[in-house]
C-alpha cells in the first residue's frame, strides 16, 4: 500500500541489518507516521499486547517474525537449549492476545519448521527467518486473491445500480494496517476502487479504541478511496434507508462452521444487515480459520482489556496527540474486545480460494485438506 506514494508493507526486516524487525506504530496514527524498530522477543510482545500493531493477519506474521527473533536470541550452546528457548518464547508471544487465532498459528508454524530444520543453529535460525517472510508473502497475496475474489460482489451490484457508487458499511480495521498487505474486508473494496468502479465506504468508528475512525479512514484516504467515518450506532438508520448495499467486515477468527469472531460490534451490524436484506460478507485468509472448535459463543475466547480504553479517548489537539476522560473517574468500565456472528447471519465469506457459504459443507468444500473432522 502507498503511504504519500512510497509503498509499504506493515512489517518487514530492516534493510540493511536483518536481524531487525521494523513495524509502523499504530498506536501514532493517524497523526504521525512512525517506523518502529523491535529487536528482541519482549519488544514484539509488547508491541502485539498494547496494539503497536494489531489486526489478525499482522499479528500471525508479527508473530513469525517474533519467532525469528526469538531464535536470534535463542542459547548456542545446544539444539536442545535451542528449542527450549524458542518454544518458551512462543508461549509468550502465545499469551499476547488470545482471539485471533493467527497468532498460534504462525508460532506452531515456526515451531514445526525450526524443528524441522537440520540439527545446527545457524539451519535453524535461518528456516525461522524464511518461514517468517513466507508468513509475510503468503499473508500479503491472500489478500491480492481476496480482493480478486470479492470485487465481484461490488461489479455485480455496480452493475445493478447503473453504475452508481457502491456504499460499503465496514466494522472496525480490516485494512492493509491489520495485514501485511491489502487487508481483507478492504481489499475488494481497493480492487473495486482500483478498477474504475466508484464505491463509498461508511467507516464505524469502532469505539474503544477508534480502528475505523483512525486507521481505517485513514488508510482509505491515503489509496484516495471515498468514505464517510461514522459513529458506530448508525450503520442500522443507513441500512433502513437503503444507503448501504454490502457489508465487509473481517475476522480474528471463524470457526469451520461459520461462525465469525470480529471486533466488538459487529454482530449488532450482522443483526440490522439481517433485518433490512442487506447482504454480510466476512472476508478472511486461511491463517484466520479455526478447524477445531464448533461453537462460536461458546469456544472461541473473547479478550477483555483495560478499563482505561474505554473511558479514556484519544485525539489531536492543537497539533498535540492527547487522551481526555469522557466517564465519570470513579465509574467502572467493561471492555470485551470482540464479539460472535452466529454463521446464520453471515450470508458468506471471501477467502483466498474464492468465496463460500459460512457452513461447514461449503467451507470444507474450499479446503478439502481439513475434511478429517
Ligand atoms: O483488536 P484489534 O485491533 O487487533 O482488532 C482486530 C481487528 O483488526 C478486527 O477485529 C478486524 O476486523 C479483524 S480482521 C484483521
Amino acid at each position: 500500500m502507498n503511504v504519500q506514494g512510497k509503498h509499504y508493507r506493515t512489517i518487514w526486516l530492516k534493510q540493511d541489518d536483518p536481524t531487525v524487525v521494523q513495524i509502523i506504530d499504530q498506536q501514532l496514527l493517524p497523526y504521525h507516521f512512525v517506523v518502529v524498530d523491535l529487536t528482541t522477543v519482549a519488544q514484539m510482545a509488547t508491541a502485539i499486547a498494547d496494539m503497536q500493531l494489531r489486526g489478525a493477519g499482522l499479528i500471525g506474521a508479527a508473530a513469525g517474525y517474533g519467532m525469528y527473533l526469538a531464535a536470534l536470541q535463542a542459547p548456542t550452546g545446544s539444539v536442545p537449549a535451542f528449542m527450549a528457548s524458542v518454544a518458551a518464547d512462543g508461549d509468550t508471544l502465545k499469551a499476547t492476545r488470545p482471539t485471533a487465532v493467527n497468532l498460534a498459528w504462525a508460532v506452531d508454524r515456526q515451531l514445526q519448521a525450526i524443528a524441522a530444520a537440520p540439527d545446527d543453529i545457524r539451519a535453524k535460525i535461518d528456516a525461522a527467518r524464511r518461514t517468517a517472510e513466507a508468513i509475510a508473502d503468503e499473508d500479503a497475496e491472500f489478500c491480492r486473491r481476496i480482493g480478486q475474489h470479492g470485487v465481484r460482489l461490488i461489479e455485480e451490484i455496480s452493475r445493478r445500480k447503473g453504475g452508481q457508487a457502491v456504499n460499503v458499511l465496514t466494522h472496525c480495521n480490516a485494512g492493509w494496517l491489520a495485514f501485511v498487505d491489502f487487508g481483507s474486508a478492504t481489499a475488494p473494496i481497493y480492487a473495486a476502487h482500483d478498477a474504475g468502479i466508484p464505491v463509498h465506504v461508511w467507516v464505524d468508528e469502532t469505539r474503544p479504541r477508534n480502528q475505523g475512525a483512525r486507521l481505517t479512514a485513514w488508510e482509505l484516504g491515503q489509496h484516495g478511496v471515498p468514505h464517510t467515518v461514522i459513529a458506530d450506532n448508525t450503520g442500522g438508520h443507513l441500512m433502513q434507508h437503503g444507503m448501504v448495499d454490502l457489508v465487509i467486515v473481517g475476522t480474528d477468527r471463524t470457526l469451520y462452521t461459520g461462525d465469525v469472531a470480529n471486533k466488538i460490534g459487529t454482530y449488532l451490524k450482522a443483526l440490522a444487515a439481517h433485518d433490512n436484506g442487506v447482504p454480510f460478507y466476512v472476508a478472511l485468509p486461511s491463517s484466520s480459520f479455526d478447524w477445531e472448535k464448533r461453537d462460536g459463543v461458546k469456544e472461541i475466547p473473547i479478550e477483555q482489556r483495560g478499563a482505561t480504553e474505554v473511558k479514556l479517548m484519544h485525539g489531536l489537539y492543537r497539533g498535540e496527540a492527547v487522551e481526555v476522560l469522557v466517564t465519570p473517574e470513579d465509574s467502572p468500565a467493561a471492555n470485551y474486545a470482540f464479539d460472535v456472528t452466529p454463521a446464520r447471519l453471515v450470508t458468506g465469506l471471501v477467502t483466498e480460494r474464492g468465496i463460500c457459504e459460512a457452513n461447514e459443507g461449503s467451507i470444507l468444500n474450499l479446503y478439502p485438506e481439513k475434511k478429517q473432522h
